[in-house]
């Protein structure tokens, strides 16, 4: 089957209207963070954030099916010494609009940036958010098992009486374990911790997702020829990655140079590049 890779230009809260409700399977993205990158593509002041992002995550409400997940990377900014609260307020909002907030995934940058300053260490993590619609969503966990590694060959080889048969956990909680279950084995499921650099070096975009981080999340939610959106799509890695993979994509930006930009990045024959518009022209 044909992989289509869609890229339109425009305010995503204005272009997600023209989508038809249950359409996506995966939506990720990671949106302009309140006020941090003004000179490269504009800030929304932090107080603002919620009503800013609330008309778009309603319609992302609306095209995303039952089955689907929206991923999002978010990290609250510091203002006057303190973080801010827009990510947590966002999180109750949407729960409103029947988001279920279903798990928050810890992104380590590897690589972040070195400094020092007088009340924080140097930041290196950010938030990614998952929101479904129901409780039964596609996950496929297979799909992003690690190697067991040194667990499997120091823990395993010494295992205890208590570890070889079904051991109710003695604080009475009822969580049994059965390591023994693991021998033989040589992957195990992931934690909820993903450890990636950012790779903003060799892209033209100031805060480009780095490759590992969609295609993660499209192996655990969605499957070939299924539909990937990423409505605050940048340098477009997340259409990229998701090409590659053999998933449908669209992506959404109003800045007109990045949508240019992925358009040469992928294969013209596949790519519908959507009628520009002048008032975009100095975005
Ligand atoms: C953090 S960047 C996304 C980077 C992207 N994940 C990548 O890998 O390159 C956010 C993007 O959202 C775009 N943007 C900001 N407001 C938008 C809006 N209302 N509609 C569509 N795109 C928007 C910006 O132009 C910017 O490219």
């Amino acid at each position: 089957m044909e992989i289509t890779t869609d890229v339109r230009w425009g305010d995503c809260k204005e272009e997600l209207k023209s989508l038809p409700n249950d359409c996506v399977d995966l939506v990720i993205t990671s949106p302009p963070y309140a006020d941090q990158r003004k000179n490269t593509y504009g800030g929304i002041h932090p107080e603002e954030y919620v009503e800013w992002f609330l008309p778009v995550s309603e319609q992302l409400f609306r095209v995303l099916k039952p089955t689907g997940t929206f991923v999002l990377n978010i990290k609250e900014k510091v203002v006057n010494g303190e973080r801010s609260t827009y990510v947590m307020e966002l999180v109750l909002e949407m729960r409103k609009q029947g988001w279920l907030w279903t798990e928050e995934f810890i992104w380590h940058k590897k690589n972040c940036y070195p400094g020092k300053w007088p009340n924080r260490f140097r930041d290196a993590w950010e938030r990614i958010l998952q929101f479904n619609k129901s409780k039964k969503f596609h996950m496929y966990q297979d799909e992003v098992m690690v190697p067991m590694g040194d667990w499997a060959n120091t823990r395993l080889r010494n295992l205890s009486g208590t570890d070889k048969i079904r051991d109710n956990s003695r604080v009475g909680s009822g969580f049994g374990k059965n390591i023994s279950n693991w021998i033989d084995r040589n992957k195990a499921y992931p934690t909820n911790v993903l450890h990636l650099a950012t790779e903003c070096n060799n892209k033209n975009h100031s805060a480009a997702f780095p490759e590992g981080l969609p295609e993660w999340f499209i192996k655990l939610f969605t499957r070939e020829n299924d539909m990937v959106l990423d409505p605050f799509m940048g340098s477009g890695t997340t259409l990229v990655v998701a090409k590659r993979m053999r998933r449908n994509s669209i992506g959404i930006d109003m800045v007109r140079e990045y949508c240019e930009m992925v358009r040469t990045s992928l294969t013209p024959s596949e790519l519908y590049l959507f009628e520009e518009r002048e008032e975009y022209e100095n975005a």
